[in-house]
C-alpha cells in the first residue's frame, strides 16, 4: 500500500509538471483526486490495511494528497501568469489613456455663478423662496393692485386653489423680509413663469436674479455704484451701463437698466438687461403689517432692489441667438461651452 501510494505521488507530479493549459490540468485533479480519481480508490483500501499499519499508511495517504494538491495550485497559478503576460505582451501600459468625454457646466449655471460669485463679494447673501406662491407674496405685498396686467389670467399660471407659479423672483423679497430685520442684503436668483407665447426672446418658464439691500440711509447712489460694478464686473470694465425711468409697482423711482453691447462690424445697441428703483414705502408697510412689527418703518430704513434675466445675461455673454437653445439640451450646442 505505501509503495503504492508513493507510484500515485510520483506520476500525479510528473502529470501535473507536463500539463499546457487549464483543462488539462483539471483532467489531472480529477484522475487523481476526484471521486473515482486513483488517490480516492487507493483510500479506499484502508478498509483491509491490518489495524497496527492503518496509523502509518493514513498519514502517508494524507501527505500524497496533500502534495498533490499544492502541486495543482502551483500549476495553476503559474498557468494564470502565463495566460496575464500573453494579454499584456501586446499592450504598452506606460502609453496614456484614452480621454473620457467630460461634461462640462450648462451655460446658464456659469452665468449664475459668475454673477453670484461677484454679488457675494459686495456682501450679498443667498436667499430663496417658493415657486409656488401667494397671491399676496407674489402681487399684494409688492403694492401691485388687483387690476395690474401682471396680474391676469392670460398672463399668470393659477392654480385653482388660488396661488400661483410666481411671475418674478420680487416675490422672495417678501419672503425674505417676513423672516429676518434690517440691514438685509440678499440676492435670489429662481425660475419665473409667465403665460408668454414661447419665441427666440421668450420662455414660458425662465430664470431670474433678484437682489435687496434694505438699512439705514441707502440711496439712489448706492443701486447705481452697485449695479455698474455688478456689470462691469461681468462685461468688463469698459461696459457702459444706461438707467432710464421707468414704471414698477414695488420701486419709487424705478428704472430699467440697459447695457450698450459693441459688436464688432456692428452699430453700438442699447440693450435692456434688468429693472430695479427703491424699494416704495408701501412694501415695507405691507411686511410691516404681515410680520406683526415696525422693523420696515419707511422712516428709518430705505432699500433698493433689483431684477434681471439670467437668460438674457447667458445671451449677451455667449452671443445666444434664440433662448430656446437654452432648454433644448442639443449637445451640439451644449458641447460649445466645455
Ligand atoms: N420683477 C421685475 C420683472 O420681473 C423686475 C424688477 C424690477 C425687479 C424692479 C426688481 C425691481 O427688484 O426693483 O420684470
Amino acid at each position: 500500500m505505501l509503495a503504492e501510494l508513493d507510484t500515485i505521488q510520483s506520476d500525479a507530479l510528473a502529470a501535473i509538471s507536463s500539463v499546457q493549459d487549464e483543462a488539462a490540468l483539471e483532467e489531472a485533479r480529477v484522475g487523481f483526486l476526484g471521486k473515482k480519481g486513483r488517490l480516492s480508490v487507493a483510500g479506499a483500501g484502508m478498509r483491509d490495511v491490518p489495524k497496527e499499519e492503518k496509523k502509518e499508511v493514513g498519514q502517508k495517504l494524507n501527505e500524497v494528497r496533500t502534495a498533490i494538491t499544492t502541486a495543482l495550485e502551483e500549476k495553476s497559478a503559474e498557468l494564470i501568469a502565463a495566460r496575464d503576460a500573453a494579454a499584456f505582451a501586446s499592450i504598452d501600459p506606460t502609453l496614456p489613456s484614452r480621454p473620457l468625454p467630460a461634461g462640462g457646466l450648462h451655460p446658464l449655471t456659469y452665468v449664475l455663478g459668475e454673477a453670484v460669485k461677484v454679488l457675494r463679494r459686495m456682501g450679498f447673501a443667498l436667499a430663496e423662496g417658493p415657486e409656488i406662491e401667494t397671491e399676496w407674496h407674489c402681487f399684494d405685498a409688492l403694492n401691485t393692485p388687483e387690476d395690474h396686467p401682471a396680474r391676469n389670467e392670460s398672463d399668470t399660471f393659477y392654480f385653482e386653489n388660488g396661488k400661483l407659479l410666481r411671475t418674478h423672483t420680487s416675490s422672495v423679497q417678501i419672503r425674505t423680509m417676513e423672516k429676518v430685520v434690517p440691514p438685509v442684503r440678499i440676492i435670489a436668483p429662481g425660475s419665473a413663469f409667465r403665460r408668454d407665447e414661447i419665441d427666440a426672446t421668450h420662455l414660458s418658464a425662465f430664470h431670474q436674479l433678484e437682489g435687496l439691500y434694505v438699512d439705514k440711509g441707502v440711496t439712489l447712489a448706492d443701486l447705481k455704484g452697485t449695479l455698474e460694478f455688478f456689470f462691469r464686473e461681468i462685461f468688463g470694465s469698459k461696459t457702459e451701463v444706461r438707467f432710464r425711468p421707468h414704471f414698477f409697482p414695488f420701486t419709487e423711482p424705478s428704472f430699467e437698466v440697459d447695457l450698450k453691447l459693441q459688436a464688432t462690424g456692428k452699430a453700438d445697441k442699447w440693450i435692456e438687461i434688468a429693472g430695479c428703483g427703491m424699494v416704495d414705502p408701501n412694501v415695507f408697510l405691507s411686511v410691516n403689517d404681515a410680520r406683526g412689527d415696525a422693523a420696515y418703518s419707511p422712516d428709518e430704513v430705505t432699500g433698493f432692489a433689483f431684477g434681471m434675466g439670467l437668460d438674457r445675461l447667458a445671451m449677451i455673454m455667449y452671443g445666444i441667438p434664440d433662448l430656446r437653445l437654452l432648454i433644448e439640451n442639443d449637445v451640439r450646442f451644449l458641447q460649445q461651452f466645455r
